[in-house]
């Protein structure tokens, strides 16, 4: 399955600004298949060989759930056996998502990041699209409203993949993903309009390389839209958590929107724009049957004024930059 959705994204990249680099993304990514290692793969993509095989569904780009509507509608039983094949791929971070009646009620109600998401979107028609980290790609499904050229997301967590094609199988949305790490791509593809990284900076060791490999990904035009956990403080303030963080354990560096500016100036992007800054709370990050394990008010304390570890809240910024 990760080998036929590779040659569809090829094909699909022939005529756009991605073509001189797709046998390098191919050599890259076949060899990141052949190299899965992951216990639960089969049991995963049983899940999605065993999804119902329905007439493509028409998508609602307007509702919080990514909303794919059968028509005819699904019978009962169909309903029944979507839900229980969807939930054999729990935990569903990301969401919403409502195929047929079944309603993913994931962990993060991304449909609010999306909202925020909106004050910064940059053109996406006919673009060029990248989505580092895209989970289960639920905001490249958003933005395939505008049409873009090529529409790609890079997201190294199996299961996310196997969510991903397992929601496009009904909403054709025409996006992609690739199971490939954002150190993976190649340098300087220049190639790219519009680079989203959200959700990303803070588990990279070195953040000022991951914004110049997102600098090389673009190109000379393109827009950046940076997603990533902030704290409160002046130019010299940044948190490196010595453990974890609101229990993440791959947390690096938490930095003051105005360090976050100095970074991405220092690299050389202009027009530094923040489009939002937002506390996360616990109704937009919770456990639910979709996601069954803990979740953000477990890690915060009682009051929710600080992570269980002594830290400030999680807070995040949105900044666009060119
Ligand atoms: C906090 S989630 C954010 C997901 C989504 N972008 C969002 O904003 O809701 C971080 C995602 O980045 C992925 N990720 C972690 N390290 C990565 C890397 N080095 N390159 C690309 N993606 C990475 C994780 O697997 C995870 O799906």
């Amino acid at each position: 399955m990760f080998k036929s959705h590779l040659q569809d994204f090829c094909n699909r990249a022939v005529g756009s600004a991605v073509e001189p680099h797709i046998d390098v993304i191919k050599n890259i990514t076949n060899r990141v298949i052949d190299n899965i290692n992951q216990g639960d793969l089969h049991r995963w993509m049983a899940a999605y060989g065993s999804l119902p095989d329905l007439t493509a569904g028409k998508i609602d780009y307007d509702k919080p759930a990514v909303k794919v509507q059968f028509d005819p509608e699904l019978s009962e039983s169909v309903n029944l056996e979507l839900k229980d094949t969807l939930l054999q791929l729990h935990p569903w971070r990301k969401g919403p998502f409502q195929i047929g009646d079944t309603f993913v009620d994931a962990e993060w109600r991304s449909n609010l990041k999306w909202e925020r998401l909106l004050k910064a979107l940059p053109e996406l028609t006919g673009r060029t699209v990248l989505d580092i980290g895209c989970g289960n790609g639920y905001y490249l499904m958003k933005m395939a409203k505008y049409n873009p050229r090529l529409l790609l997301g890079i997201e190294p967590g199996l299961l996310q993949n196997i969510q991903f094609w397992s929601i496009e199988k009904f909403a054709k949305t025409g996006g992609f993903v690739l199971p490939l790490k954002i150190q993976e791509m190649p340098l300087d593809m220049k190639c790219f309009d519009v680079v989203f990284s959200m959700g990303v900076l803070y588990h990279r060791k070195s953040p000022i390389e991951h914004i110049e490999h997102l600098k090389s990904l673009l190109s000379p035009q393109g827009t950046l839209v940076l997603e990533t956990l902030i704290v409160d403080g002046d130019e010299q303030t940044c948190l490196v958590p010595p453990g974890r963080y609101a229990q993440m354990r791959n947390v690096w560096f938490l930095p003051s929107v105005s360090m976050l500016s100095g970074w991405l100036e220092k690299v050389g992007f202009k027009n530094v724009e923040i489009a939002d800054v937002s506390i996360t709370t616990t109704e937009e990050q919770r456990s639910t049957d979709w996601m069954r394990f803990h979740s953000l008010p477990q890690f915060l304390t009682a009051d929710q004024q600080q992570t269980v570890e002594g830290h400030p809240p999680p807070k995040r910024v949105i900044i666009s930059c060119s």
